[in-house]
């Protein structure tokens, strides 16, 4: 992993993983999206082997525009070959995860389509000139355990379930056109485990019960599932500790 492209670097999940990738290998370069770089906390901000670009997972031209100026650090020819999705959506100052039907509103759920889903489809359909090489290629998309539909028991949290499903429905359906187009890959949706971030955090009372990793903890056991696929994981929704989630 030497060319790797990480969309929510300003994340907790994305940033230590961009932290602990520029660790691994003193050769990697890493292109980190965000909305506002400037929330990208230091050192990891002025790191010599990180560009960071703004994006915006809402605005559907965002993805050209970072085509665009991704070409000035990483020339297509050269290609990428890890791009990390890390970006995600379960609340902010005007959504909250629904409990019941009559908190459902259009408005959520479209704006957890667009960060949870449909930025990641974008961005790898802009990306498809950067993976047209020999070289094996990852994809990793971090959905969530909460978007299987198999596992769906509890209900309730309809937008980011929904959405996270939607995500991982879109892996599915890469893992099959992109072996056709930049072969080897591997296209995989990752579950990450609970980790403590500013996205789990209003549940933290009720994630006692649970195993709560710290972000370091989650970069390191996400890397070492994603350092271990092999093309013949394309297409498969793994968890954090390598085993198999029913989609
Ligand atoms: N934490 C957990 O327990 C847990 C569990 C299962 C799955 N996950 C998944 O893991 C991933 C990372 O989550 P996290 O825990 O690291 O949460 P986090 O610290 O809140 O990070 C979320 C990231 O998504 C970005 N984002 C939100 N809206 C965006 C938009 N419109 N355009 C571009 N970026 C946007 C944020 O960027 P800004 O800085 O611009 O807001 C931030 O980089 C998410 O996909 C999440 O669903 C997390």
């Amino acid at each position: 992993m030497k060319r790797i492209l990480v969309a929510g670097v300003s994340g907790a999940i994305g940033g230590a993983l961009t932290k602990a990738l520029l660790e691994r290998d003193k050769e990697s370069v890493v292109v980190g999206l965000c909305r506002d770089p400037a929330t990208v906390s230091e050192p990891l901000r002025s790191h010599n082997r990180l560009t960071l670009l703004a994006w915006d997972a809402e605005d559907s031209q965002a993805p050209d525009a970072v085509a665009r100026a991704l070409g000035e650090t990483i020339p297509a020819p050269e290609g990428i070959d890890t791009f990390i999705y890390a970006a995600g959506l379960l609340h902010d100052g005007a959504m909250f995860p629904e409990k019941r039907l009559e908190e459902l509103k259009a408005e959520s759920l479209s704006r957890a389509f667009a960060v949870n889903a449909t930025g990641f489809a974008l961005l790898v359909q802009a990306l498809l000139p950067w993976f047209r090489h020999r070289e094996f290629i990852r994809i990793a998309a971090i959905s969530a355990k909460v978007g299987s539909i198999e596992d769906n028991r509890l209900g309730g949290w309809y937008a980011y379930r929904s959405s996270k499903a939607a995500l991982n429905m879109l892996v599915r359906t890469l893992s099959v056109e992109l072996p056709r187009r930049c072969k080897p890959v591997a296209c995989v949706s990752l579950h990450p485990g609970t980790t403590d971030s500013a996205l789990s955090d209003p549940f933290r009372q009720s994630l006692a019960q649970l195993q709560v990793h710290g972000a370091a903890d989650t970069a390191r056991n996400l890397l070492t599932v994603i350092e271990g696929v092999t093309p013949e994981d394309n297409g498969r929704f793994l968890s954090w500790d390598g085993s198999e989630l029913p989609w």
